[in-house]
């Protein structure tokens, strides 16, 4: 039996993180979309890492409890990774709250009832999230801990009708769950933590780069701080760090990573976009 990491969404920014925190252990790859789990088991199989794939669904409590016995098989988790979900162009309003927001919460929910003494976690949120302004302590209180099943029944949550809003509520939502969750794992004495990552270059961020919308990311890009998109490998260092022995005190917190984007949406050359984004 083996330690077991599982990548949930086995994308650009979930492989990068599971190289990083892999080696020695057992690798579950789980995706939506089994032809990618199994891409990427094939590339993690060739650079010395022990895989196994599963098809999974986020937005499904019975699919997240089908990979956790798929893990289990393998050995204690001790590692989980969700770098899966759906963007505002890919999905309407309920698909992007049941995915994101309520099928985080689900997998959060679950795995850590069975997370190894030692483990570590960490949920991909967005630099979205940052940009929605302050929600009511209220809200936060809901959007943390309102219980799993009731979760999308939140009043505030049935007003929403623009895909981009439910995203940054969903992202927001990940960050507040994380920090609600820390203290369940916490005493299963293991850590959970948020990445928000700002646009990081995948094969669909590229497509964006190369599309009809080029222009407008460029400027954007460029009048950020770091002038650039990130890279999934930017991502993966500061998870590797969080998910490490060195990150032991770090949990129920949340990393933006965006090139300071955000810092230049709410106070510098980029306010411009509060109007669209
Ligand atoms: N790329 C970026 O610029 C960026 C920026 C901020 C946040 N993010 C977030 O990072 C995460 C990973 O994005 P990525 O850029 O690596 O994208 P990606 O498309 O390469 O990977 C996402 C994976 O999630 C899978 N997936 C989609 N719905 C699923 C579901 N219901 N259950 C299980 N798997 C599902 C997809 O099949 C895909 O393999 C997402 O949560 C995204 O919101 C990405």
């Amino acid at each position: 039996m083996k330690e077991v990491v599982i990548l949930l969404g086995s994308g650009s920014i979930g492989q990068a993180i599971a190289r990083r925190v892999g080696a020695g252990k057992h690798v579950v790859l789980a995706d939506l979309k089994i032809e990618n789990a199994n891409a990427a088991a094939e590339i993690l199989e060739n650079a010395g890492f022990k895989t196994s794939t599963v098809a999974a669904d986020l937005s499904s409590r019975e699919s997240i409890l089908n990979m956790i016995e798929h893990a289990q098989k393998f050995g204690e988790i001790k590692n989980l990774i969700n770098a899966a979900g759906v963007s505002p162009s890919q999905a309407p309003v309920a698909t992007i709250l049941k995915v994101d927001l309520y099928g985080t919460a689900v997998l959060l929910e679950e795995v850590g009832k069975v997370i190894a003494e030692g483990g570590s976690g960490v949920i991909i949120s967005s630099q979205s999230g940052h940009r929605l302004g302050a929600l009511s302590e209220d809200q936060n209180m809901q959007l943390a801990t309102t219980p799993t099943e009731e979760l999308l029944n939140l009043p505030f949550l049935k007003d929403i009708v623009d895909t981009l809003k439910a995203y940054q509520h969903a992202k927001r939502g990940n960050v507040l769950r994380v920090m609600y969750e820390a203290t369940r794992w916490g005493k299963r004495g293991a850590t959970i933590n948020s990445i928000s990552p700002g646009i990081i270059i995948t094969p669909l961020a590229a497509d964006e780069l190369k599309g009809p919308r080029a222009e407008g990311y460029l400027k954007m890009l460029k009048a950020s701080p770091a002038g650039r998109a990130g890279t999934p490998d930017e991502v993966g260092d500061l998870a590797e760090f969080l998910m490490s022995s060195r990150g032991r005190f770090i949990s129920g917190a949340d990393f933006l990573i965006d090139g300071g984007t955000t810092a230049a949406y709410w106070y510098g050359d980029l306010q411009y976009l509060k109007k669209t984004h």
